[in-house]
């Protein structure tokens, strides 16, 4: 199939290739060329600038982080080592309603929004400036983006506490419009939180209606994963419905203790839907999830570990009912008083997570949160836990199938071209792994450890993890939509 003697800026010898898309292994070489996949087979006579031999090693595609909180951190902390670590070459940005772009310097930004903002140089007043900024200055990993209808909200409104009206969703719609011509994925929605708590259905629909046209998507943080979880499911797929878009279930999940079970009746809900409609849905591999600290929705009813707290820094790491003790108030209280900042909250049932890891259509996200002394393990630990917990230990799904859902799968539901399988001619974003040790080290006490197991981490041809090192490669690129071919009459 190649020339003989070609020879290729990168040949990975010897290795066991898991092609992303849920196909069986098989043992092959792998040629890369000029950042792109030349060949797969047999490449023994060829010769390369540099040489990996894979002997004993998976090879597989770079992972795709379905949902990612990475907007500035790709500027701030380019080296990306969190994820690049784990395998993670391309991260889905601009999650749950929150964007870094766009944004103006003389505004004020409320909580989740504030999660994300440390902009290095000023903030972004336009798509188009957000996604310049990563191509002048490339971070590790690549970026696909979208805008969050949170920020749009706060860029555009005076008060968040009620719907939009005509005008705001007019000037709403336009930031969508700059930002599909830009270049983003999708826009994201996050109506579990206060600043977009009081949009209705028909305001997102009306701001999202630039989507339609594009066929770009619809993906949100549920307004609620709790007791009105499948009301929330039917808001999602009405307005996926409304503008004939695809749409994706942020980290599905059922929270608190009355609830565990609940996915017996949210995933056929969804398995039904998807006879109908495009519906996607990720989820990350543990218990607790992590977010801004609140005291409502019964947020506070299981283990509460601090992440981060303006003012109190020093409570990073400990767990709530501790500070709330030592203070002599209740948990509301501690945890009013520790506001702003960031927590960790074990409100799901295992059975429901592994139901719906296990469930076929399910990407993995990691929901990690790049800010915060103590984050979430999740931001260090997600692909491999999923590999090496998930799939060797418990036996949830073959090997295959992880990789699918952290790859093919993800980049088939967000649209990225030229990604996400190894294939001649797609971006050589490739993962060397070994399938007998890998595994996640991060833990609620000791969250930034790196992952053990992952060889190696090739990012568009260039060499960016290994044996446990970053090499200091930036090669990562801003990934863009594109745009339906028109159908010809
Ligand atoms: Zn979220
Ligand atoms: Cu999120």
């Amino acid at each position: 199939m190649t020339a003989p003697n070609t020879h290729y800026d990168l040949l990975i010898r010897n290795g066991t290739v898991i092609d992303g898309t849920k196909a069986p292994r098989f043992a092959a070489d792998v040629g890369i060329m000029a950042g792109k996949i030349a060949a797969i087979g047999p490449l023994g006579e060829h010769t390369a600038d540099r040489t990996i031999d894979a002997t004993g090693l998976m090879v597989a595609p770079g992972f795709i982080d379905s949902h990612t909180h990475d907007d500035q951190a790709v500027l701030s902390q380019a080296d990306m080592s969190f994820k690049v670590s784990q395998g993670v070459t391309t991260v889905i940005a601009g999650n749950c309603g929150i964007s870094a772009a766009p944004l103006r310097d003389d505004m004020d930004l409320p909580m989740p929004l504030s999660l994300i903002d440390s902009p290095p140089a000023g903030r972004f007043t336009s798509f188009k400036a957000y996604l310049d900024a990563l191509r002048d200055s490339p971070s590790s990993v690549n970026v696909a983006a979208m805008v969050g209808h949170s920020t749009l909200r706060a860029v555009v409104m005076a008060d968040l506490d009620r719907p939009a009206d005509a005008n705001e969703i007019a000037a709403m719609q336009a930031h969508v419009e700059e930002a599909m011509q830009a270049g983003a994925i999708g826009l994201s929605t996050g109506t579990f939180y206060p600043p977009a708590v009081k949009a209705t259905t028909e305001e997102i629909i009306e701001v999202s209606r630039p989507l339609a046209a594009r066929k770009a998507l619809y993906v949100t943080h549920m307004r609620d994963e709790s007791d009105k979880v499948m009301e929330a499911l039917e808001e999602t797929f009405s307005i996926g419905r409304a503008l004939d878009i695809p749409v994706v279930v942020s980290h599905h999940k059922v929270q608190n203790a009355h609830n565990f079970g609940k996915t017996r009746v949210t995933l056929p809900f969804i398995r039904e839907t998807m006879k109908h409609q495009c519906v996607g849905l990720d989820c990350y591999p543990y218990t607790a999830g992590s977010t801004m600290i609140r005291t409502d929705r019964g947020m506070l009813d299981g283990r509460v570990l601090i992440a981060g707290s303006q003012p109190h820094p020093e409570c990073a790491g400990r767990d709530l009912d501790d500070i709330a003790r030592e203070w002599g108030v209740s948990k509301t209280e501690a945890a009013e008083r520790l506001q702003p900042g960031s927590a960790i909250y074990f409100m799901m049932d295992e059975d429901d997570v592994q139901r719906i890891l296990a469930f076929d259509e399910t990407m993995i996200g990691s929901d990690g949160i790049p800010v915060g002394e103590k984050p979430h393990p999740r931001l260090w630990g997600t692909f491999p836990r999923v590999l090496g917990h998930y799939s060797r230990d418990i036996g949830l799904f073959p090997l295959e199938t992880a990789v699918w859902k952290m790859t093919g799968l993800t980049a088939r539901t967000f649209g990225l071209h030229g990604r996400g399988t190894l294939e001649v001619g797609h971006g050589a974003d490739v993962v060397l792994f070994d399938a007998g040790s890998i595994r996640d080290a991060a833990t609620y006490e000791a969250p930034t450890q790196p992952a053990e197991g992952i060889h190696s981490v090739i990012v568009n041809g260039q060499l960016t993890w290994s044996a446990g090192t970053h090499t200091g490669a930036r090669s990562g690129q801003v990934i863009t939509r594109r745009d339906p071919v028109p159908e010809t009459p």
